[in-house]
């Protein structure tokens, strides 16, 4: 496939969407309006830190033979020392961008794209124009100019593009970076030994090209699901440690895929931080949940093993509890139940995969006892919440061929008044997944796919996840892997479930968006404004 095609097929999305009628093509070219004056640099403002990445398809060599085509983010560090810009070794993938908290940031975003595009911060808090809102979207050959001070906690983040029904083909095409804020954590692995893994899947063509999706309707609605793990955007998934302990840093940046992370030598998962930065204390899971869009920070001793030992992280088969009911059998292009959760040349969500392997080399690393606590964790006080008695509920359920929030579908600049809260005030959310939203209960709502829920432009504290309507035989497989203390973006609702958040909005009125982190399921509509006033 030429580039050409490539890009094509990134477009193919828009044009084949008649699932969201909403979602036009013309959509898009009017989605700048109104919007002319954000994105301008601000001469006053002085940065710590400026950057210029530059989004762009180019080519890269991931396997023997030919070049695979991908889009990339070209950074080039304007301002600032050089470990605030690192780029993955070998890798399209990236960069990541490390910065202290209360650092000002100047990135100046270049569309080379031949479509449109925009950078959202995944993760940071910050004003309305700065968060990477589909509004914002430029053109190729535009930029847009994001400045801000970073106050979030120390933390793992990440940033990815955001224009509206083309999230899902540029991310897949390579379009994702780390944004770490670093913590002055001395007990913890530095350098060497603190490792980023973004875990994507992938399918590749006997030319070595990305496949996305084909004009298939019913793999667009599970999401996209590829049958290759790329690790930082590498084939090659392994590496040599030393024996010593590692902090390993783990986003899943795959459109669709969720991850039951265990060790293949059966020891625990030590999970030290989520989305939002370091836990109060480590946790230890026999296996642990990623969804799209989820980070987790992960300690790993290898000090007691023997050089040559080889370790993997694995992700262990589950029952995601995708179900397409409504359209077994013939329905839908025939063997639709057997087939579903499986892309076009992909594995079902829920196959096992080995992700990475560990070789122990027999050099002694750097070897540091994990820490019995780190700074505490500030508690949302819910006592307080203006709401706490009738939590709003979202309920994310499928409808008239749709993904919907509360019967809702996405529109650039709509807010209902369910979506409507005040600044300076703490709330309680409930999310839903095929609830009575569309006037169908669990049993009528008759597809049914786990969706990873993302709410931007803050962090919020999980509350209580009532697992009573789960199907036993998707939690009896994954219901150990959850780590709800901390701060978190995004988090996993499963069909059945309900998770109740609570959310301080704070600093920055305006509109912000929350949606499901399936890419396939946010480019088709199941995302919605709400606004801060
Ligand atoms: Cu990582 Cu709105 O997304
Ligand atoms: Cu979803």
């Amino acid at each position: 496939m030429q580039r050409k095609e490539f890009i094509k097929l990134s477009g193919l999305g828009i044009l084949t969407s008649a699932l969201s009628p909403a979602l036009a093509f013309c959509n898009l070219k009017s989605q700048k309006r109104d919007v002319h004056n954000a994105g301008k640099m601000n001469p006053d403002f002085n940065p710590d830190i400026e950057i210029r990445l530059t989004s762009a398809p180019t080519d890269v060599q991931l396997f023997r033979g030919a070049n695979t085509q991908v889009f990339s983010y070209h950074p080039e560090l304007l301002k600032g020392d050089d470990p605030s810009l690192q780029t993955l070794q070998n890798s399209y993938l990236g960069p990541i961008i490390k910065v202290k908290q209360g650092q000002k940031v100047r990135v100046i975003f270049k569309n080379q794209l031949q479509e449109v595009s925009i950078i959202h911060w995944h993760g940071l808090h910050l004003p309305q124009e700065m968060d990477g809102h589909p509004m914002y979207v430029i053109d190729k050959g535009e930029e847009y100019v994001y400045e801000f001070q970073v106050n979030n906690r120390p933390g793992t983040y990440w940033f990815h593009p955001h224009p509206h029904g083309i999230t899902g083909p540029q991310v897949y095409g390579g379009l994702a970076g780390l944004f770490i804020v670093e913590d002055n954590e001395s007990s913890l692995p530095s350098g060497g030994q603190d490792i980023p893994l973004v875990i994507q899947d992938r399918t590749f063509n006997a030319d070595n090209q990305l496949v996305y999706l084909q004009n298939n309707r019913m793999v667009r609605m599970t999401g996209f699901l590829g049958n290759q793990i790329l690790i930082n955007g590498q084939a090659n998934n392994s590496m040599e440690v030393a024996k010593g302990t590692y902090r390993f840093r783990v986003l899943n940046g795959s459109n669709s895929r969720i991850y039951k992370l265990a060790w293949s030598d059966e020891e625990e998962i030590t999970v030290i931080g989520t989305d939002g930065g370091l836990l109060p204390k480590p946790i230890h899971r026999p296996y642990l949940m990623l969804a799209p869009g989820e980070r987790a920070e992960i300690w790993r001793d290898f000090s007691q093993q023997n050089s040559g030992n080889e370790i993997s992280l694995n992700s262990l088969s589950f029952n995601s509890g995708t179900s397409m009911g409504m359209m077994g059998g013939r329905g839908m292009g025939g063997g639709m139940m057997g087939g579903m959760g499986q892309s076009a040349s992909g594995t079902e969500n829920g196959a096992p995969f080995t992700l990475f392997t560990f070789e122990v080399l027999a050099r002694e690393g750097e070897n540091k006892p994990l820490p019995e606590s780190f700074s505490p964790v500030d508690t949302i006080e819910v006592a307080q919440a203006v709401n706490r008695n009738a939590p709003r509920q979202f309920n994310f359920h499928f409808q008239r061929m749709q993904w919907l929030i509360n019967g809702q579908t996405f529109e650039m600049y709509e807010v209902a008044d369910w979506e409507k809260v005040k600044l300076n005030t703490t709330e309680i959310w409930e999310f839903i997944n095929g609830g009575s939203g569309g006037g169908m209960g669990m049993m009528g709502n008759m597809m049914s796919m786990p969706h990873p829920v993302h709410v931007h432009g803050l962090q919020f504290q999980i509350l209580e996840r009532d697992v009573s309507d789960v199907p036993q035989n998707v939690w009896q497989t994954v219901g150990d892997g959850f780590v709800d203390e901390g701060w978190q973006d995004t988090f996993l609702l499963l069909p059945g479930m309900k998770v109740k958040v609570a959310l301080r909005f704070k600093d920055h009125t305006g509109k912000f968006i929350y949606h499901c982190h399936n890419l396939e399921h946010e480019d088709m509509g199941m995302m919605r404004n709400y606004e801060v006033t």
